[in-house]
């Protein structure tokens, strides 16, 4: 997947603009708040429907407008051209691929995988495990398709048995508990599979990047997998019905970076934390660039506060030999350092959300 022609209408102070990206990296250098990391959050939102800065979109919407769009033409995996589009307003959004309205974000998600680092990207080993787990379910949701539906089933059935645990009816709960379970175990085992297929991968990016070793990821199931997950639920019924909500299960999976044994976050300084994020983030794009040819669009807001000059050159020559679209912002062109090696690059120049290729 490739954006070829990238337009974005009442996005922060970007009030219209279309640029033509280059397949490979495109370079945004502008001043403080010119709007770089607006054009980066409007590529965010067409492939995510959501910003990656606030949690809602309100702010995201240029104030003298009700809402936004963000639409583009991509090449697919299988070269064929679709146009992709997405209008979000307060309460409502609509998305389309080639002009018929879909209903689902996800299908926008395939259409348009894409991942991120930010300043705050360090949160995804800092934080809680809701960021994790949706970066892990990101990974497998893209590595299969099968991932989606089960998901689907499986918080179906949570949702139903929590109704009845909160409504103290324990009767009805077996119902819900077989379907828990078969989904449950599912998703669980599409989790594993995929850290099995990723871990290579990572480590081997982690070699280029930082000089540890000792590295293991962990899943985190959300229930001692030592006991039949049946089990696991009858033990936890009076405390699920005590509190109202199922303890245990996918729905609370999480995976751990440990290095020399010990939790990256506890151990690591913040450069190497920052470091062993973007190495995620590449694996996983990296995962799916050597599975579908033609996949997957880097984003990097603020390339300068991320990494220093030694990591920036290294990072810039991995993503050269890996196929895939890059947009990442600076506030000078010699953050970059020296493209002479990087092929078929474009740089923008963003001043007063107006973008000029140079
Ligand atoms: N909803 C909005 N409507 C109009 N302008 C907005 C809106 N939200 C933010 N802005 C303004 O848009 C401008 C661009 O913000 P953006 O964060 O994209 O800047 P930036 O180029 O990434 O800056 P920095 O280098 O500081 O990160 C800022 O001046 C900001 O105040
Ligand atoms: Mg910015």
């Amino acid at each position: 997947m490739t954006l070829l022609k990238l337009d974005i209408y009442a996005v922060r102070n970007i009030q219209q603009q279309t640029i033509i990206p280059s397949p490979g990296i495109n370079f945004i250098v502008g001043e403080n708040a010119s709007g770089k990391s607006a054009v980066i959050e409007a590529i965010f939102i067409l492939g995510r429907a959501k910003s990656f800065r606030s949690t809602t979109i309100k702010p995201v919407i240029n104030f003298a407008h009700n809402h936004l769009i963000v639409s583009a033409q991509t090449v697919q995996a299988n070269g064929s051209i679709a146009h992709l589009g997405i209008q979000l307003d307060v309460k409502d959004f609509c998305c389309r691929i080639n002009q018929q309205t879909i209903q689902k974000r996800s299908d926008l998600a395939y259409a348009l995988p894409l991942q991120i680092i930010h300043p705050k990207s360090y949160e995804l080993l800092d934080a809680g495990p809701q960021l994790r787990r949706e970066f892990l379910d990101w990974g497998v949701f893209n590595n299969d398709e099968d991932f989606l539906p089960a998901w689907r089933n499986f918080k179906k059935a949570l949702s139903q048995r929590n109704s009845l645990l909160k409504a103290k009816r324990p009767a009805y709960i077996n119902v819900w508990d077989k379907e828990l379970i078969y989904y449950g175990t599912i998703v669980n085992s599409f989790r594993q599979r995929y850290l099995q297929k990723f871990k290579p991968i990572f480590i081997e990016i982690i070699n280029q990047f930082l000089e540890i070793d000792d590295t293991e990821i962990k899943l985190i199931s959300g229930w001692d997998t030592s006991i039949e997950f049946h089990q696991v639920l009858t033990e936890d019924l009076e405390k699920d019905l005590r509190y109202g909500f199922t303890h245990s299960g996918p729905h609370r999976g999480d995976f751990q970076l440990l290095v020399k044994n010990r939790l990256a976050k506890d151990f690591v300084s913040r450069g190497q934390l920052k470091l062993l994020v973007m190495s995620l983030k590449l694996a996983q794009v990296q995962l799916l660039t050597n599975e579908r040819s033609n996949m997957g669009c880097f984003l990097i807001d603020d390339f300068s506060a991320e990494l220093d000059v030694t990591n920036r050159a290294k990072l810039l020559q991995y993503l050269n030999k890996m196929e895939c679209q890059v947009f990442i912002t600076a506030t000078q062109k010699s953050d970059f350092g020296n493209l002479s090696q990087i092929k078929n690059y474009k740089m923008f120049h963003v001043e007063h959300g107006n973008i000029k290729q140079v």
